[in-house]
């Protein structure tokens, strides 16, 4: 049977001051449709497994937001980590608790703040991964087509198509965010994509690469085994998740990984991770300026975004790439193209 894990605890630091660590960006409508990031990707994924097969890893702290978001979530598909430990251990967790009940679960993992256009094009892609991991050990991505030189991204260099299937093929290597020059390469070569983070496979696959990639975190999560769903739970996740070593998936299993298979993907995707990314979907005026908030006048500017909270008024002037935001006491002033800095700029 299939499942989903939507990873939801991060706290979206390159998209200050508008995600905080109070309320991180995929519990905000950043597009303004009404609808939170991770509603959003709970929506897409409508279809492809019942909802109590539906798991959401976040911290602790966020635990009361996703239940008030996501009501439709059996809330003990809610997991709870004490702390922050990046990607990995919180695929591990949901991962091996999967495994206890299902251990022929097949799962696609996703992140919770991305943005999806064609949603059927998205399902039927998801389909046919999860078809192709269901009886093998492989890993499947979805791989995005580059447009840009981008280095908030992941890359990965595809090589042939398998026999039985020419929209999957097998990855060469995986390299996660590399610096400007690089990225540069990579677009010019043409056989990269960009990882959009979803990550398909079965739970057999999953716990047999991290034991090997990552042992640590699989000894804790073997030893923790025999707790998951009894009242120890709880008390041995607080106790041994923070023991987890901290790192993302991509840097602990998909650069080392062998079996790798990617899909490219032609849905129409956008990571939401930074400002310019926001820049890039919403609308803009003739002078390539996109505005969120009632009351922003824009004089002699031009490729800025704004974002200003309800109650204030934004006057621009004389400003050519620049991002200016602002919520409750905070005021960022930063040009487009440093927005990588922005999560240092937030500490
Ligand atoms: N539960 C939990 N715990 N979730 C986390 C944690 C954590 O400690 N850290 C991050 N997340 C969640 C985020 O909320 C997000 O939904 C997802 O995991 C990915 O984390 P990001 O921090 O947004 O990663 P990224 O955008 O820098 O990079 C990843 O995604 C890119 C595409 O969006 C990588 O996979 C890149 O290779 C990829 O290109
Ligand atoms: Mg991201």
């Amino acid at each position: 049977d299939n499942h989903i894990v939507i990873m939801a605890g991060g706290i979206g630091s390159r998209f200050w001051p508008m995600s905080t660590p109070e309320c991180p960006k995929q519990f905000i409508d950043v597009m303004g449709c009404g609808k939170t990031l991770i509603q959003l990707t709970v929506d897409r994924f409508k279809g492809i497994c019942p909802q109590e097969n539906v798991w959401v890893v976040t911290s602790e702290k966020y635990v009361s937001i996703v239940r008030e978001q996501l009501p439709e979530i059996p809330e003990s598909n809610i997991l709870a980590e004490p702390c922050a430990r990046n990607t990995a251990p919180c695929i591990a967790y949901a991962c091996w608790k999967i495994k206890k009940k299902h251990p022929n679960a097949n799962v696609v993992v996703t992140p919770s703040d991305a943005l999806v256009i064609d949603t059927a094009e998205f399902r039927r892609i998801v389909e046919k991964a999860l078809h192709f991991t269901a009886e093998s050990s492989a890993i499947a991505t979805l791989g995005v087509r580059p447009t840009r030189p981008e280095t908030g991204y992941g890359y990965i260099a595809a090589g042939d198509a398998i026999l039985a299937d020419k929209e999957i093929l097998k990855v060469d290597a995986f390299k996660e965010k590399p610096d400007k020059d690089t990225a540069e390469a990579y677009l010019s070569a043409g056989n990269y994509f960009w990882n959009a983070g979803i990550f398909v496979w079965n739970v057999r696959t999953i716990t047999a690469v991290m034991r090997v990639y990552a042992p640590g975190i699989a000894q804790i999560f073997d030893r923790l085994f025999p707790d998951l769903y009894t009242e120890r739970e709880d008390e041995v996740i607080r106790k041994f998740f923070p023991t987890c070593e901290s790192i993302s998936i991509d840097y602990a299993v998909m650069e080392k990984a062998e079996e790798i298979y990617l899909l490219p993907a032609s849905f129409g995707w956008s990571d939401l991770g930074t400002w310019g990314a926001l820049h890039g979907l919403l609308p803009r005026d003739n002078s390539g300026n996109a505005v969120i908030g009632q009351d922003v006048r824009l004089y002699e500017s031009k490729n800025c975004i704004v974002h200003a909270s309800e109650e204030k008024r934004v006057v621009v002037q004389g400003l050519d790439g620049y991002i200016i935001a602002e919520k409750d006491n905070t005021l960022l002033i930063c040009r487009l193209e440093e927005e990588q800095r922005i999560k240092e700029f937030s500490q």
